[in-house]
């Protein structure tokens, strides 16, 4: 599988390199005495806008694993795009560090910084993606059912950065996703265009209903994103009827499981019965955040580093 050299979307990848990706995570997961030090000498930028847990602790972790040495900081620590352009950010960040991985409120922001460095860039979250999310979700249907092609995913809720990566993401393994959202909040034009000129089995829907007929995995996301809170109230609304219930995994197949990017809160996107129930898979893919982050970061495009510095 070639080197990658960013990640801003799964649609950065090819479905080899996805695959990839998934066969080393679950590989190493097994025989965690095979991992390469992929990482030795390099250090890694962790730039966070917005508040994570799973993300920026299974990325610390997967870079110390692979003999590598993070620096993580808060957005407002180095001015992100206030104190400094993201442009002047990035390059310095780019003279000490192998790798920048950001989550940020503005996907424009790792365009840009894309632009301006010659080391790879990673997306941990934006307001459009969720590609990290996204491979750990697929590690975990695949290691459930054994397979991916022709799984049937019902995505229930917000059309929002999670929905946008799993559907490049069903695109690269041959998965089927209907996606069930209230009026207004779709998926984007351009995530549905780009997903089915990949190749993705992707339809849209207003009915949670008929989103799960039929489906093996029955996933939701928040109704309110990070940097949505002024719009809760009303989002609480429009979402009413969206909520995963028992009633609702009743109506998936037989054997449906139940998915959720975390953090989650019961009662509104997902019932506790369904969260903390026996069809839900949520802490194995969180802690697949970190088997999958690991696989990318040993996967990417990183010069030799040298002593104090990457250049
Ligand atoms: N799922 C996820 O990205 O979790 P955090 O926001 O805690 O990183
Ligand atoms: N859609 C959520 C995902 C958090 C992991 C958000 O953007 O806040």
């Amino acid at each position: 599988m070639s080197l990658i050299r960013r990640l801003l979307e799964l649609d950065d990848l090819d479905g080899a390199q996805f695959r990839g990706l998934l066969d080393h995570a679950h590989g190493w997961k097994q025989q965690p005495d095979l991992l390469p030090r992929a990482l030795a000498g390099a250090t890694v930028a962790l730039v966070f806008e917005k508040s994570s847990a799973r993300t920026r602790v299974s990325t610390e972790v997967a870079v110390v694993t692979l003999g590598g040495h993070p620096v993580v900081l808060r957005g407002d620590e180095v001015g992100l795009g206030h104190r400094e352009s993201v442009e002047d950010v990035a390059r310095t960040l780019a003279g000490y560090c192998s790798v920048l991985m950001a989550r940020v409120y503005d996907h424009g922001v790792l365009e840009t910084m894309t632009a301006a460095v010659d080391v790879p860039v990673v997306n941990l979250l934006s307001d459009r993606a969720h590609p990290c999310q996204g491979l750990a979700d697929y590690l975990t249907v695949r290691e459930h059912f054994g397979s991916l092609e022709g799984r049937r995913i019902a995505f229930v809720g917000d059309g929002n950065n999670v929905a946008a990566s799993l559907a490049f993401g069903a695109a690269l393994c041959g998965a089927e996703m209907t996606v069930a959202t209230p009026v207004g909040y779709e998926l984007d034009l351009d995530v549905l265009q780009r997903a089915r000129n990949l190749g993705a089995h992707l339809e849209t829907t207003n009915d949670p209903y008929e989103a799960v007929r039929g489906a093996d995995v029955v996933y939701t996301d928040v109704w309110t994103s990070m940097g949505q809170e002024a719009e809760a109230e009303v989002r609480r609304h429009a979402f009413a009827g969206y909520r995963v219930d028992a009633a609702l995994m009743a109506a998936a197949g037989a054997d449906a499981v139940f998915m959720h990017c975390l953090p989650a809160h019961r009662g509104e996107e997902v019932t506790a019965e369904v969260i903390d129930g026996p069809r839900s898979l949520v802490w194995a893919q969180a802690a697949n955040r970190m088997h999958s982050v690991r696989s990318l970061l040993a996967s990417l495009d990183v010069a030799p580093p040298v002593p104090g510095g990457r250049r």
